[in-house]
């Protein structure tokens, strides 16, 4: 029987990265970061809503204890482009200090949400800080920012699904594709 081929929803130009390998790739990240923490107790910070799928299935994998809390911030986006200053509008409600931070975040663009992240939480006095994202489009950066842990580099493209959306649509698909030119377009 031929292998079957994952199909492609109608509104994605192309699957950029399969549902089996985010599978396979979260399942390695868990062991870097069992590397990194041993069986340690951590603390993950996730960046909603686009980590949220992202952070579930990483926290699947992962066996040391671990304490959840979720941040919310608003990047201004004018269609498919970061054009303004991000904002945060949901803050930590655990302490953190001088815990271990695992901050996860969905995709790392131009470097603006994590470096205004990383500086509010070392803010805070955590014992230490580490960034993991699931996807780096390593080109766009325009402020400085390296992840310690990264799922898959990407090429500038505006990608959807696993978490991502545009206009907070397809963030249910559970490959990362990237969406149709067409409908890179806000409607009014
Ligand atoms: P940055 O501040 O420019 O690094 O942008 C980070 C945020 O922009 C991410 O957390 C996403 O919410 C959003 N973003 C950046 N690129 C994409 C994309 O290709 N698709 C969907 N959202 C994106
Ligand atoms: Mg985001």
């Amino acid at each position: 029987m031929p292998a079957k081929r994952p199909s492609i929803h109608p509104d994605l130009d192309s699957i950029l990265v399969t549902e089996a390998q985010i599978k396979r790739r979260i399942k390695s990240l868990a062991k870097e970061l069992k590397e990194q923490y041993g069986d340690k107790e951590f603390t993950v910070i996730s960046i909603i809503n686009g980590a949220i799928l992202f952070t579930a299935d990483l926290l699947r994998e992962i066996e040391n204890p671990t304490r959840l809390d979720c941040i919310r911030i608003s990047s201004y986006r004018n269609e498919t482009k970061s054009i303004g200053t991000p904002q945060l509008v949901h803050s930590l409600t655990l302490d953190i200090t001088n815990r271990d931070v695992l901050l996860i975040d969905d995709i790392l663009d131009t470097g603006k949400t994590l470096a205004l992240v990383t500086g509010m939480i070392r803010k805070l006095k955590p014992k230490s800080l580490k960034v993991c994202v699931l996807l780096d489009k390593k080109g766009r950066r325009e402020v400085a920012f390296e992840a310690d842990f990264v799922g898959f580099i990407i090429p500038d493209r505006f990608v959807v699904g696993y978490g991502l959306d545009f206009a907070e649509r397809y963030r249910n698909l559970p490959c990362i594709g990237v969406l149709k030119q067409h409908l890179q377009k806000l409607a009014d």
